[in-house]
């Protein structure tokens, strides 16, 4: 018999009062919803999405971390990396027939996600608004070949 749990919902005190991490969290938790609620023959489908959505997620603020110079950057990209470990073997796990482990993780990252959420990003968020962080004016300023092939003398 699958095993139900109630998931983790979006709600006010995941808000950081930056949309372009609330965006990413609101989705993540979503997802993870959805994970939780699915059927069996979807479960591991859905675990895939997930482990897309987190790599995107978790790549993210490393990088906003890494051109921001935030200084407990190594620590929250460890956690970060530590995650990722995990669901991408309890994804292989999931292949090998136990997915009642996949859905226990989808529920157990909600809660794992609650207490990151408003410590590690909740610390990064008061950094990137004090540094006026632009994620969308860093990525258009990241280093690109084509730009310094076109920058060379002819
Ligand atoms: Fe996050
Ligand atoms: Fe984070």
């Amino acid at each position: 018999m699958t095993q139900t749990y109630t998931p983790m919902t979006w709600n006010q005190d995941l808000v950081l009062d930056l949309p372009f991490l609330d965006q990413v969290h609101e989705e993540f938790v979503d997802l993870l919803a959805e994970t939780v609620q699915t059927e069996d023959d979807m479960l591991l489908p859905m675990w895939s999405r997930v482990i897309a959505h987190t790599q995107d997620h978790f790549d993210r603020e490393d990088q906003w971390m890494e051109a921001t110079q935030f200084g407990p950057r190594g620590c929250h990209s460890g956690q970060h990396a530590m995650i990722l470990a995990v669901m991408r073997e309890c994804e292989a796990r999931g292949h090998g027939g136990d997915k009642a482990m996949v859905r226990q993780l989808a529920y157990e990252l909600g809660i794992w996600f609650a207490e990151h959420a408003q410590t590690m990003d909740a610390g990064l968020a008061v950094h990137l608004k004090s540094c006026g962080f632009d994620p969308e004016a860093a990525h258009h300023s990241a280093p690109d070949a084509s730009a310094a092939t076109a920058a060379q003398p002819a």
